[in-house]
């Protein structure tokens, strides 16, 4: 053997064993990176096999540091879009105490006391509302879009509680406030890069989210796809303009659906669109994001089940709806008429009724045969609905939002599964 030929051999071992040191780092640093989107558990599918659910089953929200409500004092108010039907309302307590923390994403909920139009008497409301900002001891903000009678009902009364919020809270106005709660916020232990998506006023807790990252200082990647009609309904349009133009980990996505003849696309909005499936194909390109969802119901319909088909891990997908109005309801049960008859019985109103198998919950049963139940978010959301099962058991449609005592229920979320007995 020459010693050309040795040195050949010794420099082929030496380049095999780097090029296998270079490869098993890949390998390692791929399954690192595979395992981060797998460390939260899967949604476990409450009861029924094809409910759309949120995909974050965290058990339980950080313990809120004041028990049912507290006074609030309202701050100032900010008309956030040009429209001025987006209104932010600055809270700081009249105790003057340091405020709970929240996770970025979570919510609000809000006692009111409104006159009634009709009876002229006062009811009480309750009402959920995203906090809309990254945390501060001494103020929380919420931002609220008012609500108008739906266009195919133009007579019915616009909304209730958003409507108590833009025309009679003021500055110097006093709230009653429960403690930040809810499942859907940032996922701050996967390190994946973020895709927040936010339909309308669904922006709010992608405003939270986006401002807490921002603001400390964190480079993880950010993308926000925000969805509207038009500059007219555009929440903090220069502020989300200034915020990508300094943070180069920002990418801000805003999609007209319908623009104004004077909005200019590249510089008002950035897609004349929708915010849809192959649009964030086209700009994201791979699927390895955590993605946050959160707007109207045929939005939530369109993306969450497209992101799936797309490839994206149920895992890394979280969402929420608000309310009655977008409410990712339940595939409707097919009702064949050869169903077990279910008895339900509200033993403080003394009915015991047929269970109608096309009710969407125990709370809408409730209500259409008169019997009197309390209930604000109809999401369950706020709680105001837990009633206590004395027997029977209950489906979930999806998952609940807020802590469910032992031996309860949430009727705006449940059905009966077999004979119910409920203490109402
Ligand atoms: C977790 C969570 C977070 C939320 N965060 C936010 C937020 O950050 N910002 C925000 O603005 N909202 C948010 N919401 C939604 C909010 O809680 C309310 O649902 C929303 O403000 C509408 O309440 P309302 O009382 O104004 O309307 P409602 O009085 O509940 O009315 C809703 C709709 O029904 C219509 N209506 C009234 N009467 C009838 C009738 N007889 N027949 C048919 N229709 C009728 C009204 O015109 C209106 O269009 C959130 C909800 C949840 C659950
Ligand atoms: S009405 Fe809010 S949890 Fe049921």
């Amino acid at each position: 053997m020459t010693m050309a030929t040795l040195v050949l051999i010794i420099l082929a071992v030496i380049l095999v064993q780097i090029s296998i040191v270079i490869l098993s780092g890949l390998y390692r640093r791929r399954q690192q990176y595979l395992k981060l989107g797998k460390r939260i558990h899967k949604a476990e599918n409450l009861s029924k096999p094809n409910a759309l659910i949120r995909a974050s089953t965290e058990p339980v929200t950080p313990a809120p540091v004041w028990e049912g409500f507290k006074e609030f004092i309202v701050q100032r108010r900010v008309m956030e879009d040009e429209n001025n039907s987006i209104c932010s309302f600055y809270l700081v307590p009249t105790d003057n105490k340091p405020l709970s923390p929240y996770k970025p994403g979570q919510f609000l909920t809000f006692k009111l006391q409104i006159e009634d139009k009709a009876s002229h008497e006062l009811k009480s409301v309750v009402r959920c509302y995203s906090l809309s900002d990254t945390y501060r001891s001494d103020c929380y903000r919420i931002s609220i879009k008012l609500i108008s009678a739906p266009v195919s009902e133009p007579d019915v009364p616009p909304g209730v509680s958003s409507s108590f919020f833009h025309d009679f809270v003021h500055e110097g106005s006093r709230l009653l406030v429960k403690a930040p709660t809810g499942h859907f916020h940032l996922m701050e232990d996967v390190l994946l890069p973020i895709v927040l998506i936010g339909g309308g006023i669904g922006v709010t807790p992608m405003l939270s989210i986006l401002n807490s990252i921002l603001e400390r200082g964190i480079k993880r990647e950010i993308w926000l796809y925000y969805g509207v009609r038009n500059r007219d309904e555009h929440i903090m349009k220069e502020y989300l303009q200034s915020l990508a133009s300094t943070h180069d980990n920002f990418h801000l996505h805003v999609c007209y659906s319908a623009p104004n003849e004077s909005d200019i696309e590249g510089i008002d909005y950035q897609h004349n669109s929708r915010v849809i499936i192959p649009l964030l194909r086209a700009t994201l390109k791979t699927i390895r994001y955590q993605f946050y969802v959160c707007g109207p119901k045929p939005m939530m319909e369109s993306l969450v089940p497209g992101l799936k088909d797309w490839g994206v891990d149920s895992d890394d997908i979280y969402y929420e709806s608000f309310g009655p109005a977008s409410l990712i309801k339940h595939e409707k049960v097919v009702t064949t008429g050869n169903e077990q008859p279910i008895t339900v019985t509200f033993s403080r109103s003394g009915k015991s009724l047929p269970w109608n198998f096309s009710a969407d919950s125990l709370l809408e049963f409730a209500e259409s045969n008169d019997i009197e139940v309390d209930s604000g978010c109809r999401a369950g959301s706020c709680g105001s609905c837990q009633t206590a099962v004395k027997s029977g058991e209950v489906n979930y449609n999806q998952e609940p939002d807020t802590d469910v005592a032992a031996g309860h229920c949430l009727l705006c979320i449940c059905t009966p599964k077999i004979d119910l007995t409920l203490d109402t």
